[in-house]
């Protein structure tokens, strides 16, 4: 039996988009388990809290059946050997993207020389999807159908309801 290939899906995931989700089916394609792993950062202010933003990733990724969901901190590179991990996943958007996600795949390298990165493309349609945009259209009551999955819309509906009431 040949030993079943681990990739990690690293990222802030703040909140979880229909871009995220297309690379984690990509991904899901690719390897026998993906691992979407959310960088716990204390300094960067997130809007959702990481609790969240992980149960919206696990809700969202319920019917791919060899997605987990996890959390780090420290280095990516570390994680990355702690779980025995082939691959590390980034999903590139637009060819400029490219240059500062090429500059981070190879310090990881230089950090563990044997960690590979690779780099899938999400469907054109989800290309403009970002996680910052979506939270602007939230904060400014714009739609956001088909720009997230439907567990994080309602999130952001519970969100927006949670401030009426305060
Ligand atoms: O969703 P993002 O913000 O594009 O994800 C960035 C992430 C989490 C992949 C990156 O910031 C990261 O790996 N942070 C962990 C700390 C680390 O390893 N830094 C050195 C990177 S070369």
């Amino acid at each position: 039996m040949p030993t079943p290939r681990t990739a990690i899906f690293p990222g802030s995931f703040d909140p979880l988009t229909n871009g995220h989700v297309d690379v984690i089916r990509r991904s899901a394609r690719l390897f026998d388990r993906v691992v979407v792993a959310v960088l716990v950062n204390a300094e960067k202010r997130a809007m959702f809290p990481l609790e969240e933003r992980v149960s919206l990733i696990r809700e969202s990724a319920r019917d791919l059946p060899h997605v987990e969901v996890d959390t780090f901190s420290g280095l990516l590179a570390d994680y990355v050997a702690r779980r025995g991990a082939a691959a590390v996943i980034r999903g590139l958007r637009t060819a400029s993207e490219f240059s500062d996600e090429w500059q981070m795949a190879l310090m990881n390298r230089h950090l563990q020389p044997d960690l590979e990165t690779v780099f899938l493309l999400p469907s054109a349609e989800f290309t403009y999807i970002s996680s910052r945009l979506v939270k602007e259209i939230a904060s400014l009551g714009g739609s956001l159908d088909g720009l997230v999955p439907e567990a994080v819309a309602a999130a952001f509906s519970r969100r927006r309801a949670a401030a009426a009431h305060s």
